[in-house]
């Protein structure tokens, strides 16, 4: 790979312009998201210069906290991942403050005085009347917000711009999803709304569309024709850490399904897009609308752990953590089988699944193409063997690999499959892709909506996972725990898809 491409690819990044000066508002400030993600985000921006020159963060909780620690705290956190320097953080961090607020109180106070410090500091640092609010509270405080930002007229400017960032869980059903965005509607228009779902910012999962829409190679057998099955894993070895009390409330199939795993369903199987725009919400939405009804009995399986070893550690079984009940039944595990009932679908199975505390973190879109119609070659049959499969690694390791057959070397003739393997570190020259956070608070900084899901998707998803939450929650239908933590899942998930004929791509 020669300097120059890899400065061309560099510096790609640092040539965007950034947005419009404005104030980005958190509310839940002292969260874990804010830790993890939101001010690494940003800071990360800055570093790469892609965050106004005038530009300041308010965070609003309800600790009693000054700016000062504010600043200090976010210094903290920063220490590891300071990437350009104590110089630029101290930049950065001046402009950082606080208002100490209920989320709850009447709009004339805490929310007045938060209008009274947007005021001060938009005068102090020259910034116009552009905010940006994210919500990263617990959901039930959403409605809430909302409508005392709305009371206290904070959600319309006359000058400038307010968008507000909604992060997931969007509603826990699709009545309640539908009863938030009513509740937004009442005080923000459409284009103001945001939307988290943070696996569409992430680059490995538009790679995803760059690679079937900018190449013609293998669009043209992207379909039931070619397609034997595709296989969708997100798998995590961490469990439900200090989360608890929301998880126990949420469980698998409302953290990871219901958006991140149809997210990635949909990239894998929508049609092409008129544009890399808006109009990408629109083919994700066609697609679900066009997923056959799930057989809850057949199509699932989903599973709890139990104590394990995970990277050579002993972990509690998921009713010991803290803040779980002893006989919770609450999933940790999902798998499904789904089918999509149009041309270019009928017929092929996608296999999705995902869990907590399972073997390794990896994330994977595996297509696996039908085997050749004829195979010439003597002692061959048509097995598994002669198959190929294009597997997009999310993460880690971030990259695109083709396992396709070669011969091996000899006076013999004998096959094996072997890789061509396109990773994101050597091929662009970067240690670590950026993530999935900058981008979106970019885009929503600069109005994009591309990668923020429309409302309608979302109560789409909603509806077809809440048939299956229904019928869990009325009885579960096994016995819990039933998959031993550091395992790949219960084994009713091997049989899921053995029965139609395949395997889990990755087993071990
Ligand atoms: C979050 C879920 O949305 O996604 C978490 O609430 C999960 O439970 C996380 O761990 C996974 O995200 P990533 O980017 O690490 O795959």
């Amino acid at each position: 790979m020669n300097n120059e491409y890899i400065e061309t690819i560099k510096s790609g990044m640092s040539k965007s312009v950034p947005p419009e000066p404005c104030i980005v508002v958190i509310f839940g400030v002292t969260g874990d998201l804010t830790h993890r993600e939101l001010i690494p985000s940003l800071y990360a921006l800055r570093c790469r210069n892609l965050l106004p020159k005038q530009f300041a963060i308010i965070g609003f909780a309800r600790r009693d906290w000054s700016d000062d620690f504010f600043r200090t705290e976010m210094k903290n956190i920063m220490k590891k991942v300071n990437e350009c320097g104590e110089k630029e953080w101290e930049l950065f961090a001046k402009n950082l403050f606080y208002v100490r607020g209920d989320f709850n109180d009447d709009a004339s106070t805490s929310y007045s005085d938060l209008r009274r410090r947007i005021k001060e500091v938009q005068s102090k640092l020259n910034i116009p009347d552009n905010v940006l609010f994210h919500l990263s509270t617990p959901p039930e405080n959403y409605s809430a917000i909302i409508e005392r930002l709305g009371r206290a007229s904070l959600s319309k400017s006359e000058s400038g711009w307010r968008r507000v960032i909604i992060e997931k869980p969007f509603g826990h059903d699709e009545k309640s999803a539908r009863k938030l965005d009513d509740d937004i509607h009442k005080v923000f228009e459409e284009e103001q709304i945001f939307r988290v779902d943070h696996y569409l910012g992430k680059e490995t999962v538009q790679n995803m569309l760059v690679f079937r829409f900018a190449n013609p190679g293998f669009e043209p057998i992207w379909n039931r024709n070619y397609i034997e099955n595709i296989q969708i894993t997100v798998a995590e070895d961490l469990g439900i850490g200090t989360r608890g009390n929301f998880y126990e409330s949420t469980g698998i199939l409302r953290d990871m399904v219901q958006n991140h795993m149809l997210q990635l369903f949909c990239m894998a199987a929508l049609e092409p897009p008129v544009n890399y725009d808006i109009s990408l919400r629109s083919e994700t939405k066609k697609v679900l609308d066009s997923v056959c009804r799930i057989d809850v009995e057949k199509d699932v399986v989903l599973g709890q752990y139990g104590s394990g070893i995970v990277k050579d550690e002993r972990v509690v079984s998921y009713r010991v953590e803290k803040n779980v009940a002893a006989n919770s039944t609450t999933p940790t595990f999902a798998a499904f089988k789904l089918t999509i009932d149009n041309w270019r679908w009928a017929g092929v199975p996608f296999y999705l699944r995902t869990g907590k505390r399972l073997k390794r973190k990896l994330t994977e879109v595996t297509i696996q193409f039908k085997p050749t119609p004829h195979l010439m070659f003597p002692g061959y049959k048509k097995d598994r063997l002669n198959r190929n499969v294009l597997t997009f690694r999310l993460q880690p390791n971030e990259g695109i690999i083709y396992t396709f057959m070669a011969k091996q070397p000899g006076a013999e003739l004998k096959l094996q499959p072997v890789n061509l393997n396109f990773q994101y570190d050597t091929a662009f020259g970067i240690s670590e892709t950026p993530s999935a956070y900058q981008w979106l608070l970019f885009d929503a900084m600069k109005g994009d909506q591309t990668l923020f899901p429309r409302a309608d998707w979302i109560y789409k998803a909603w509806s077809i996972i809440d048939a299956v939450i229904k019928k869990w929650e009325a009885e579960p239908w096994t016995e819990l725990p039933n998959y031993t933590a550091g395992s790949w899942g219960p084994n009713e998930a091997d049989k899921l898809i053995s029965s139609g004929g395949c395997s889990w791509n990755v087993k071990d």
